[in-house]
C-alpha cells in the first residue's frame, strides 16, 4: 500500500530548512568517549543551524575526531586529511566551500602541528574545548586557521546544550553518558594523562538530569563512561562522598531505565560499594571491562600498573563471588620493552586463568611524551607481530567458548535494532553480546526473554522463550 505523507506548512518549512541547512559530516575514530563527544558536538552545531549527514560527499564541513592512543590510529588522520584536501580543491573549483576540522585526542596533543602539515585544515579543537567549536568555525569562517588546545577552565558541559530528546531517540535505545574523563594513572605507556588530562567527575546531578532527559527520549540502557570511570568521585545530594558504585544505587532508581554498564575500568579503582553493586543491582548488567595489560608482575610493574597478576586474580575472584555469571574483558599489549618470552607467557597464562568473554588486544605502540617511549629494550616487530597472534588465537577460543556456553540458556535480551533479515532484530544479550532474533520492529526498545540457539562469527542466534 502506498503511503500518503501530507506535509504541513510547518513541516514543509521546515524541510525547506534543512534542504538549505549547512551539513556536518562526523568521522569517529578511536573509544566510545569519542562517540560520545561527537554526538555532543554535533548537537552543539545544530543550534548553529547544522543537520547531521551520513554523506561525506554532502557535507559543508567535516569534522575527524580522532583518537592518539596507538601510533597507526593517528598517521590514519594524517592521510584521511591528504585526502579531504583534494576534496577540498574539487570544491572549491565549483566553487562551494568545505570547512574542515580536527578534534579530539590528536587535535590536543599535536595543536599547531596539524595545521602545519595538513593546510586543508581550518580548526583544530581539542577534548576539553568542542563546547567552543561554533565558535572556532566563525571566526575560521573570516579567514582565521583556529587552535583551541587549551585545557578550558570552564566546565565544558555548562557550556553545552543539554542532550535534545528528539535528538537522543533518533540515536536508539542504547547510549553513552560521559561521567569521568582524564587519567591521573600514568601507565607509562599511554597518551591519555597528556591529551584527555588530569581526572576530572561530572557532578551527581549533571549525571542524573543527562540520564532522566536519556530515559525520557526511549532509552534503555545506558554505559557510563570514563577514561577511568571507576576514579569517579561526587558529592552526595546529602554531604559526603560517592563513588561510581553509589553513583550506580541512584541511577538504578530511574523509572524505565532497565540497564546500566561502565567502562573503562583500572582495578585499583575497584572498591567494595561498586563490588556490592553488582551484587544487588538488577539493572547493572554483568559484564566488565577491566583491562590487566599483562601478566608478569616485572611487566606490570614497568608499565606503573599499581597492581601485580595475583592481585588482579584476587579482584576477580571477589567480584566473581559478588556476581557468579559476571563476563570478564580485558585489554592487553604485548611487546612493551623489556617483555621476555617468560613475561609473554605469563600473559598467557592470567588469560588462561581469567576466561575472558571477549578482549581487545594490541601491540605496544611507541608514544611520544610517555615514559616507555624512553626505555630502551624495544620488542622486536616480528616478535610483537607473532606473540599477538598467539594471544589473539586464545582469546577468540575463550570468546567462542563463552558464547557456546551461552546456547540453551534463556536470557534477557535488549531488542535494539532491525538486523540483516528481514522480520529480524539485532538485540544485546546481558554480556554485550549481539544477538538475532526473529520480532517486529515496533518492539525495539523491548527486553523479551530468547533462548540462545546457536553462534556465529560475531553473534548469537535466538528464538523467544516459550516459543
Ligand atoms: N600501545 C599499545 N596499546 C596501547 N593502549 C594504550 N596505549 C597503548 C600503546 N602505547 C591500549 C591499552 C588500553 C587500550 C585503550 O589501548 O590496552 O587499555
Ligand atoms: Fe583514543 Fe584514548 Fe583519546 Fe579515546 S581517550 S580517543 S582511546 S586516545
Amino acid at each position: 500500500m502506498n503511503q500518503i505523507t501530507v506535509i504541513s506548512p510547518d513541516a514543509a518549512e521546515k524541510a525547506d530548512v534543512a534542504s538549505n541547512a549547512r551539513k556536518v559530516f562526523i568521522k569517529t575514530y578511536g573509544c566510545q568517549m569519542n562517540v560520545y563527544d561527537s554526538n555532543r558536538m554535533s548537537d552543539a552545531l545544530a543550534s548553529e543551524g547544522y543537520v547531521p549527514t551520513e554523506e561525506m560527499g554532502e557535507a559543508d564541513l567535516i569534522l575527524l575526531n580522532t583518537c592518539h592512543i596507538r601510533e597507526k590510529a593517528a598517521d590514519k588522520v594524517y592521510s584521511a586529511l591528504g585526502r579531504l584536501r583534494d576534496m577540498k580543491r574539487t570544491r572549491a573549483e565549483h566553487g562551494r566551500e568545505l570547512m574542515i576540522g580536527v578534534t579530539g585526542c590528536v587535535a590536543q596533543a599535536e595543536g599547531e602541528e596539524i595545521l602545519r602539515r595538513a593546510p586543508a585544515v581550518d580548526v583544530v579543537v581539542g577534548p576539553q574545548t568542542y563546547h567552543r567549536l561554533p565558535q572556532a568555525l566563525a571566526r575560521a569562517r573570516q579567514g582565521e586557521r583556529v587552535v583551541e588546545t587549551d585545557y578550558a577552565v570552564e566546565d565544558k558541559f555548562e557550556h553545552l546544550p543539554k542532550v535534545d530528546k528528539a535528538r537522543a531517540r533518533s540515536r536508539g535505545v542504547t547510549s553513552f553518558l560521559t561521567v569521568q574523563e582524564g587519567c591521573d594513572k600514568f601507565c607509562t605507556f599511554c597518551v591519555v594523562p597528556y591529551t584527555r588530562g588530569s581526572e576530572v567527575s561530572r557532578s551527581v546531578s549533571q549525571i542524573i538530569d543527562e540520564a532522566m532527559r536519556l530515559v525520557d527520549s526511549g532509552v534503555r540502557e545506558i554505559t557510563l563512561l570514563g577514561q577511568n570511570v571507576n576514579a569517579w568521585r561526587g558529592e552526595s545530594p546529602k554531604g559526603g562522598e560517592w563513588g561510581l558504585g553509589e553513583l550506580l544505587y541512584r541511577l538504578a532508581e530511574i523509572p524505565g531505565l532497565a540497564r546500566l554498564r561502565y567502562t573503562t575500568s583500572h582495578p585499583r579503582d575497584m572498591d567494595d560499594c561498586l563490588i556490592e553493586a553488582h551484587r544487588d543491582l538488577r539493572a547493572l548488567m554483568p559484564y566488565l571491562h577491566l583491562p590487566v595489560q599483562a601478566g608478569s608482575d616485572r611487566i606490570l610493574k614497568a608499565m606503573n600498573r599499581r597492581h601485580t597478576g595475583a592481585e588482579y586474580l584476587r579482584l576477580i575472584e571477589r567480584i566473581r563471588a559478588a556476581r557468579a555469571d559476571i563476563a570478564m574483558s580485558g585489554d592487553f599489549i604485548v611487546g612493551f620493552p623489556g617483555e621476555t618470552d617468560q613475561d609473554f607467557e605469563d600473559t598467557l597464562k592470567i588469560v588462561e586463568d581469567v576466561k575472558y568473554a571477549s578482549a581487545y588486544s594490541f601491540k605496544y605502540s611507541t608514544r611520544p611524551g610517555t615514559p616507555g617511549a624512553e626505555l630502551g629494550s624495544q620488542v622486536d616487530e616480528a616478535v610483537k607481530t607473532e606473540r599477538l597472534e598467539r594471544l589473539q588465537a586464545l582469546l577468540l577460543r575463550q570468546q567462542q567458548e563463552f558464547a557456546e556456553g551461552c546456547v540453551g540458556k534463556t536470557i534477557d535480551l535488549l531488542l535494539e535494532k532491525p538486523g540483516r533479515m528481514p522480520g529480524q532484530l539485532i538485540g544485546r544479550s546481558p554480556w554485550l553480546q549481539s544477538v538475532n532474533v526473529d520480532a517486529k520492529e515496533s518492539q525495539i526498545g523491548d527486553i523479551i526473554q530468547v533462548r540462545i540457539t546457536g553462534t556465529g562469527p560475531n553473534s548469537l542466534f535466538a528464538e523467544r522463550a516459550g516459543a
